[in-house]
């Protein structure tokens, strides 16, 4: 019996919509219309309808998602804009391409995502925007980043590229904000074959923006209005993830209840469980532990083949692009914690009971 248990396994998830998928692609190979066409529109429409928004616009990617969201915002050199010291490099590097200003703040140790408190004592004239990162399938606090947007004018992107289907006091992550980035990596909730992202909006301006920046910036054909980017969801893609779309919701139920019985199963060992807060509805695209000997135990798991990773080894303001972003006595202590001692253990929709029992025994062996 092969007891190794990856951290990610997409062949179970594959194996329910398999001849849907088939059945896509055939379609999209008798059409022979790669680039944008019907399954682009329907799919945009599908996901924006879930999202509670008007528009859906299929880009590239979800690193995409956000830098043309900053650039359909209208926020560019010399404007600030505010992210959590820990998530993934994309969030700030989309920042840093439209040549704003990162502004970081300290995230919050239970959630991991933004301490919105920190921020209002950083924002400035120049400031216009907000990043919150619904990191590893926790909602950030939006009612907190409402409240100080609407206060200092400032426009909210949502980082959803980890929480296709989180709800933050029954509204769907994403929908809250000015803009809504999602990601289709393979590892996300809703995830494709391949590169692919989306930004949903309630505005029609953004939507208009958005779908001239992702064609060269044009509307008419080979007449650019402004200078815009490739980035255009595969049609493919789009036509796969529209099989797999009325399956998100049912696949995000089963990675919650295996949050569950993790949580039951490790409720005293010696380590910190993820929480949700209240209000929250968390999707756990990662399953996501604090240990203090992490090292120790990572080297425990591998020995066993139990599929274990690190995200993220470095707080942002730690990164090259980004150290000169700091600000005079700013310290950034929780974000600097988790990325010691956070620890994502195996976890997706098909696990079964079996797999998480042995997680679970040589997790806990790993800590005696
Ligand atoms: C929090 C976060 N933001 C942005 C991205 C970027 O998405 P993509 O890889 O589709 O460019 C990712 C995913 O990789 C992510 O996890």
């Amino acid at each position: 019996m092969n007891n190794q248990v990856p951290l990610l396994d997409l062949q179970t998830q594959y194996n329910e919509v398999r001849e849907d998928i088939r059945a896509a692609i055939d379609d999209v190979f008798a059409s022979q219309q790669f680039i944008m066409g019907e399954p682009v529109r329907s799919f945009e429409q599908a996901v924006a309808e879930y999202s509670d928004c008007r528009y859906g616009v299929g880009l590239a990617s979800g690193t995409d998602a956000l830098t043309l969201s900053l650039r359909a915002l209208d926020i560019g050199p010399g404007d600030e804009v505010i992210v959590p010291a820990f998530t993934f490099y994309a969030t700030v590097e989309s920042v840093l391409h439209v040549g704003a200003l990162p502004i970081f703040v300290d995230i919050r140790p239970d959630t991991y995502c933004m301490d919105v408190g920190q921020a209002g004592a950083l924002v400035g004239p120049r400031t216009k925007a907000i990043l919150p990162v619904h990191l590893f399938g926790h909602p950030a606090d939006m009612t907190e980043v409402t409240e100080l947007a609407s206060r200092h004018g400032l426009k909210v992107i949502e980082d959803n590229a980890q929480a296709f289907g989180a709800r933050h006091a029954g509204q769907v992550t994403g929908s809250i904000g000015d803009a809504g980035c999602l990601s289709f990596f393979p590892s996300k909730n809703l995830g494709g074959c391949g590169d692919g992202g989306m930004v949903v909006t309630r505005s029609d301006e953004t939507a208009s923006r958005l779908k001239m920046l992702r064609m060269h910036g044009w509307k008419k054909k080979n007449f650019p209005e402004i200078v815009g980017y490739n980035s255009r969801l595969d049609t493919i893609q789009a036509a796969i993830l529209s099989a797999k779309l009325p399956k998100v919701d049912q696949w995000n139920e089963r990675r919650r209840d295996c949050a569950e019985r993790y949580n039951g199963a490790l409720k005293d060992a010696d380590l910190v469980l993820p929480c949700e807060d209240e209000g929250a509805h968390h999707v756990y695209n990662l399953y996501v532990i604090r240990v203090g000997k992490r090292e120790l135990v990572q080297q425990k798991l591998n020995e066993s083949g139990i599929g274990n990773a690190v995200y993220y080894p470095a707080a942002l303001h730690e990164l090259a692009p980004c150290s000169g972003f700091v600000r005079k006595g700013q310290r950034f202590p929780e974000a600097e914690r988790a990325a010691r001692e956070a620890l994502a253990i195996p976890m997706f929709p098909g696990m079964t009971e079996a797999q998480q029992e042995r997680v679970v025994n040589t997790l806990l062996a790993s800590l005696n």
